[in-house]
């Protein structure tokens, strides 16, 4: 079935409708339940992810700590730290949590005991086989790592933790195994889905003899790999059966490899619980518990996971990067007090670049229990521009006691936003905006729409500190035919009007990701559309897993896109270009819009007396995203002094 089509509808049949949804503490989701004799105290889980802030020789840090601890206080039911290597070998990540060895115990001892005093927490064993595919795998090599499984889940045992998890999906080593796709030995562990399950069971087995009965024991697969020659649910149903009758406790089902990585982390483009199906399917199929997951990022989705039986426990991992108290807040019905998840993958484009973790619209994570440092003494605060920037920053300062007033010139708050929550799938933005209004409302900042701020009314208001988040202004592209051309448009102004001609010939000039998305929607509109890209890089700073389903829609849209393409003049409504083959005219086009980039508009920050102590943030400082506009934001109130 081609991608677009299988994400077009749900093939759970579960289909997500925001309907009015049951709240409050008498719903499956915030029932116990009881596995091995030990205790969830809910049907909540954090679905294991790798934070990348451990040690560098893989021990327990003050920010690994703290990032769990943070999720554990706020009632998730159970906890998996996710991808805990077993090997030095197995380690995919720079700073990675490690099992690897007996002297990460004593730090692994205390986070059990740190976090069970809450959840109920598992510990995901991983082997990360970079570059290296089973073929690779001499027996001896084989036995090692099946040693080091065994010995991580002793050491997991002795330290206090409740449950081992085995890392068997996304293009991990157990999943290569797995695999008709990665797996080609010829051995007793290649060919048949027995053979190539063999590791797996063994490993189970030696596992449950080494740790006992009373461990839980889950195992995490990769249903389906949604690649041609890959794995598929009939065979990891029967996987499924095989690993309970080892004595498996429960079941996690999780999808997709790295190829197919937006099944794994659903993008925006992907719709809500599109992965519930997998395990719907293997409940049906299994009679010990099963983890569903991906993309419960709205308490109505991840409410309906369990009561409408598509799992037993509801698994979220961004959710909980983007809000620690999610679970916390659907539990107690606080649904709108949420931050929303973008479904963006910062955090993800974080990681596969070997940095900690962030996230585009939390900037606590790294710093996961602040808690805000009441200001000495009264302190005015002028915040220019409520774009995400200047709503973070007022949210941050009144929460520190500062009287706020944040004035913005637009008649709404959001800045850039605006235009930005337009393309298709990108209404999450919206919701983002929303919050961080109504978070700014009730941390007490007064916010004014409608008025430029000037120079004179900052002598006029004389705050103690101004805070300068005026955003940025599109950079003007000099070329001939361009300047006072009517068919010429901005991006943003397009965005925002939202009028698209049906069947009007346009061309966006500028392939990033903010010129490829409105591509798609002039195109979802009715629009012919032409990309152009100077350089040979399109979508800048998109993670691949939008990236690549954004390309897959403009192709699916008939819109032309042509990286190394330069635009050199324009005449009337033909675009001369300069291509790698030569020069060409293309066109010609009813519409030209310009998405060439931006530069930061912060004039009002020059010249102000210095007694103002001025910060400029966010765009204004340099155009870049939501993530470092919020970020900025909230280090400028937390920088405020009395
Ligand atoms: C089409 C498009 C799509 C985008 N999509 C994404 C995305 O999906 N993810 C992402 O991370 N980033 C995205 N971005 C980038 C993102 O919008 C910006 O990085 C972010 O909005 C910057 O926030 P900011 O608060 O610094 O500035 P802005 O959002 O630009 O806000 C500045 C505000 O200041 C106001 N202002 C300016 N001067 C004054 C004044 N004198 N007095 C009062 N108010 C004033 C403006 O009206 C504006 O509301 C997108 C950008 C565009 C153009
Ligand atoms: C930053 C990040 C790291 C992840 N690391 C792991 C991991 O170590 N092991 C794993 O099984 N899944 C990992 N995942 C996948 C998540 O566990 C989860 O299945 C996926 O993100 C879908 O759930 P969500 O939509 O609630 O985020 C990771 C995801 C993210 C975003
Ligand atoms: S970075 Fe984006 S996808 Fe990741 S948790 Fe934050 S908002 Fe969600």
């Amino acid at each position: 079935m081609p991608l677009s089509e299988c994400l077009s509808f749900n093939e759970c049949g579960f289909l997500w409708s925001p309907g009015p949804g049951r709240k409050g503490v008498d719903m499956l989701i915030s029932s116990p339940l009881v596995i091995k004799g030990r205790v969830f105290p809910n049907r909540c889980s954090m679905s294991p992810m790798v934070p990348n802030c451990a040690g560098e020789d893989g021990s327990v840090t003050e920010a690994y700590r703290n990032f769990y601890l943070a999720r554990a206080r706020a009632r998730v039911g159970y906890i998996v730290l996710g991808g805990v290597y077993v090997h030095e070998n197995g380690k995919g990540f720079p700073r990675q949590l490690g099992i690897h060895s007996d002297a990460v115990k004593t730090g692994l001892s205390e986070l059990a005991q740190a976090l069970g005093k809450y959840s109920r927490v598992g510990v995901q064993l991983s082997f990360k086989s970079l570059q290296r595919l089973p073929e690779d795998f001499k027996e001896s090599e084989i036995a090692v790592c099946r040693k080091a499984f065994v010995e991580a889940a002793v050491r997991a045992r002795d330290c206090g933790f409740d449950a081992i998890e085995l890392h068997a999906c996304h293009d991990y080593w157990l999943n290569f195994f797995l695999s008709p796709h990665f797996n080609h030995r010829r051995d007793a562990y290649g060919g048949s889905l027995e053979n190539r399950s063999r590791l797996l069971r063994e490993i189970v087995r030696d596992i449950r003899s080494a740790v006992g009965d009373s461990m839980i024991l889950g195992v995490r697969l990769s249903m389906e790999e949604f690649v041609e020659d890959g794995l598929t649910l009939s065979e990891t149903l029967q996987v499924g059966t095989w690993l309970e009758k080892l004595g498996v406790d429960y079941l996690s089902a999780s999808g997709g490899i790295g190829k197919t990585q937006h099944r794994m982390s659903p993008p925006m483009e992907v719709p809500r619980g599109s992965l519930l199906y997998l395990a719907e399917a293997l409940k049906r199929s299994v009679s010990v518990p099963v983890i569903g997951v991906g993309r419960l990022d709205r308490p109505e989705v991840f409410r309906k996971a369990v009561e409408e039986g598509c799992a037993d426990i509801a698994g979220v991992g961004r959710s909980l990067i983007a809000d620690p108290e999610y679970v916390a807040k659907v539990l107690d019905g606080r649904d709108e007090d949420i931050r929303p998840c973008l479904a963006c993958n910062y955090c993800l484009l974080c990681l596969h670049r070997g940095e900690d973790v962030r996230c585009a619209v939390n900037p606590l994570v790294g710093r996961d229990l602040y808690r805000p440092v009441p200001l000495r003494g009264r302190l005015n605060v002028l915040v220019v521009g409520a774009g995400p920037a200047g709503l973070a920053a007022a949210a941050a300062a009144a929460e520190r006691g500062a009287a706020v007033r944040l004035v913005e010139k637009d008649a709404v708050p959001g800045g850039m936003l605006n235009a930005g929550k337009v393309p298709p799938h990108k209404e999450p933005i919206q919701e983002f905006i929303d919050y961080l209004v109504k978070r700014a409302a009730a941390c007490g900042v007064e916010i004014v729409t409608g008025h430029a701020v000037e120079a004179s009314d900052i002598r006029a208001l004389a705050p103690d500190r101004v805070i300068v988040a005026t955003g940025s202004a599109s950079i003007a592209l000099r070329a001939d035919g361009l300047e006072g051309n009517e068919r010429v448009v901005l991006v943003e102004s397009l965005l925002r009007s939202g009028r698209i001609s049906t069947g009007g010939r346009y061309i966006v000039v500028g392939g990033g990701a903010a010129g490829l998305e409105t591509a798609e929607f002039i195109a979802e509109n009715g629009g012919s559309v032409t990309v152009i890209e100077m350089t040979e890089t399109l979508g800048r700073g998109l993670h691949a897993t939008r990236l690549n389903l954004m390309l897959e829609n403009l192709a699916r849209l008939n819109v032309a896109v042509m990286p190394n393409t330069r635009l050199v003049s324009v005449d009337g409504g033909a675009v001369r270009a300069e291509t790698p083959g030569g020069p060409v005219v293309l066109g010609p086009f009813d519409t030209i819009v310009m998405a060439v980039g931006y530069r930061s508009e912060a004039t009002l920050s020059r010249g102000l007396d210095p007694r103002f102590a001025a910060t400029v943030i966010g765009d204004a400082l340099q155009p870049r995203s939501i993530y470092e506009a919020v970020k900025e934001g909230f280090d400028a109130a937390v920088a405020l002094k009395a």
